[in-house]
């Protein structure tokens, strides 16, 4: 099933949190049967064209989900037309995107777990200077985000 959603997750790298967002609510949409559009972008360009830190591969990997063909990104004005949703992981990513949203955006833009009951305002917390650890609460909150979003968006019966 689709009706036509496309779901851009960002950060600021593009390669720890978003592409683990990517890679979470792919499976989840795939195991409910959804068909939906999915990727992910950096506010910023440090890791263009490289492939997710190995450590985010690496639990991605270990819960079913396999990251390793993404590369970075970093998100654009036009992102906001081309996606019907634009999820920050955290709250610097969602101030940016809001500095640099179009005025002809028609993508909703959110804090990715503000979807979460309960969470409002919580940050998915950068694991990147962390130990590894980090990375799986950093799956833990994204698959949580990314399944409320779903939720949301395809209500179940
Ligand atoms: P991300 O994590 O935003 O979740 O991809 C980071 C990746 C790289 C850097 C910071 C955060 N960095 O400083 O290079």
């Amino acid at each position: 099933m689709t009706d036509g959603t496309a779901i851009l997750f960002v950060c600021l790298g593009n390669i720890c949190r978003s592409p683990m967002a990517e890679g979470a609510l792919r499976l989840l949409a795939r195991e409910r049967g959804l068909s939906v559009t999915c990727d992910s972008a950096g506010t910023n360009c440090w890791h263009v064209g490289e492939p997710p830190d190995r450590r985010a591969q690496q639990v991605a990997a270990r819960h079913g989900a396999d990251i390793s063909h993404l590369r970075g990104r970093q998100v654009s004005t036009g992102d906001f037309r081309r996606f019907t949703h634009v999820v920050a992981l955290d709250r610097n990513n969602l101030a940016h995107l809001r500095r640099i949203r179009p005025e002809d955006a028609t993508a909703d833009l959110s804090l990715l777990l503000d979807h979460v009951a309960g969470r409002a305002g919580e940050a998915v917390a950068d694991p990147y200077y962390g130990s590894a650890d980090g990375f799986e609460q950093t799956w833990a909150d994204v698959r949580a985000g990314s399944a409320a979003l779903l939720d949301r968006l395809f209500p179940q019966v």
